[in-house]
């Protein structure tokens, strides 16, 4: 199997094809498309949804001591300010004085910091702080009262719900709150297609523990997010935990380690673990003026949790699904077949149905075959072109199985079923189709792993 490289031109291959195929499209389009915008296709949404569908069974159904939430995306001001995003939400930016090209100080390499010049070599102005959060207003009137900001994460709608969830449900600590949708970061610079936007999808974990028990179930969220990554199929080698040092630590974090992913173009952070200590709870009741400890009734002990928080970008995700499946892999002489090893689980069509032909009833037989799977799993009916260039287009968009009805299914009720990775092809009873198929995807393993 070919490993990805770190390789732009298989960045620029991953882009294309998500176009072509209608996974992603810039947002926008028949405008010019908006910088650091995109919209998911047809593909797209059925791949995004499966991800967040597969992180919510793993954090919820899996875990009967963590409950899901769905809170607004415009939260009252004060929220902002208790959780220091007002305050503390910055980036430093500087600017090529030549070129106008804006950059992160901390992006920039140490050489170029110390001798303040751009990656072109020109003169940087000061650096200045640049707050990410986009600010709107609620209401006719553009006054102060009304300020309002879309979420930069996910996380401070389960803070302000503690309490809430605590009073209706039959939680006890440790117990977690899982929570999956938009965030917004108003970036300096978005680049690398889907990995770093102003509007994107966060899936995140807030586990309340005992604070004495903190680094015990850190350990453990960490143990647990890595163990996710291989459930999905990702290659082990292509993830590497990134510890933050001490001037790296977010402004409530004790401790940090972000999963890192080798992407196309360099190791980059896709998840963080965090210690959150009691800083978030802790601000909102002071902020709030509301008691948000939490009462243990066994022990009669009454204290603010600590927060293990687990983070990862939803549409962040869906990029290294990407890279991590895309694949050219050589058939044959010359031949090259484009192929996204997509986990059978987060595959936009789980199963390709095709007439050998279009004639001698075959068109029929094969749509009815695919009705009748239709219940169990997503499909695709294709009767165009030559059987190898359809089992192609659906190797370009990773679905893992194909099935083609042909003379002999009128004969003896068998079709055949092929495999994506392997490309091997058996024949199988139609009856059987539906289990076989839940069988290798029980059994999946990425060919190589
Ligand atoms: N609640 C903690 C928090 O938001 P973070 O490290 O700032 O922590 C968590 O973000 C994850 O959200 C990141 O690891 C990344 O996957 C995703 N993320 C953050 N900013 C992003 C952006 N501008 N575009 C896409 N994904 C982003």
């Amino acid at each position: 199997m070919s490993e990805p490289r770190v390789d732009p031109k298989v960045m620029e291959s991953i882009v294309s094809l998500c176009k072509r195929r209608g996974f992603i499209f810039p947002s926008s389009d028949i405008y010019g498309g908006l910088s650091s915008a995109w919209d998911y296709g047809p593909l797209g949404v059925e791949l995004k949804n499966r991800v967040e569908r597969f992180w919510w069974r793993e954090m919820t159904q899996l875990h009967d001591e963590i409950v899901g939430l769905d809170a607004a995306i415009m939260m009252h001001p004060r929220v902002w300010e208790a959780s220091g995003h007002v305050e503390n939400f910055d980036d430093l930016l500087v600017e090529d004085t030549v070129t106008n090209e804006r950059f992160r100080f901390d992006h920039l390499s140490a050489e170029q910091r110390e001798k303040m010049v751009s990656p072109a070599g020109n003169p940087l102005s000061a650096p200045r702080k640049f707050n990410l959060m986009f600010k709107t207003h609620l209401g006719p009137v553009e006054e102060s009262a009304s300020t309002v900001y879309l979420r930069p994460e996910t996380a401070q709608g389960i803070y302000v719900n503690f309490k809430n969830v605590v009073q209706t449900s039959r939680v006890r600590i440790p117990f977690g709150i899982a929570q999956v949708g938009k965030a917004f970061r108003n970036e300096i610079v978005t680049k690398n297609f889907i990995f770093r936007t102003c509007e994107f999808e966060q899936m995140e974990m807030q586990y309340f523990v005992h604070p004495s028990e903190d680094e015990k179930w850190f350990d453990f969220w960490r143990a647990e997010r890595m163990a996710y990554y291989d459930k999905i199929g990702i290659r082990p080698t292509h993830l590497r935990w990134k510890e933050h040092g001490p001037d790296e630590l977010a402004h409530y974090a004790k401790a940090a380690f972000d999963v890192e992913y080798l992407f196309p173009f360099g190791w980059s952070e896709l998840e963080g673990v965090h210690n959150r200590t009691d800083f978030d709870l802790s601000r909102h009741a002071e902020y709030s003026g509301k008691d948000l400890t939490y009462l243990d009734d066994q022990n009669n002990e009454r204290y603010v949790p600590y927060i293990i928080e687990t983070s990862a970008g939803l549409t962040r995700s869906v990029l290294m699904i990407l890279a991590d499946a895309y694949e050219e892999e050589a058939v044959g002489e010359g031949d090259v077949r484009t192929v996204l090893r997509f986990h059978p689980e987060v595959a936009p069509i789980t199963v390709g149905v095709f007439p050998l032909v279009k004639k001698d009833g075959l068109s029929e037989l094969a749509r009815d075959i695919e009705r009748g799977l239709r219940e169990s799993f997503t499909t695709f009916y294709d009767q165009g072109g030559a059987i190898g260039r359809r089992y192609r287009r659906q190797d370009e968009i990773g679905t893992p199985y194909c099935i083609t009805i042909d003379y002999e299914t009128k004969e003896n009720g068998t079709v055949t079923l092929r495999f994506r990775d392997s490309m091997e092809q058996i024949r199988v009873p139609v009856g059987e189709v539906e289990a076989k198929i839940r069988e290798a995807t029980k059994a999946y393993r990425r060919v190589g792993l």
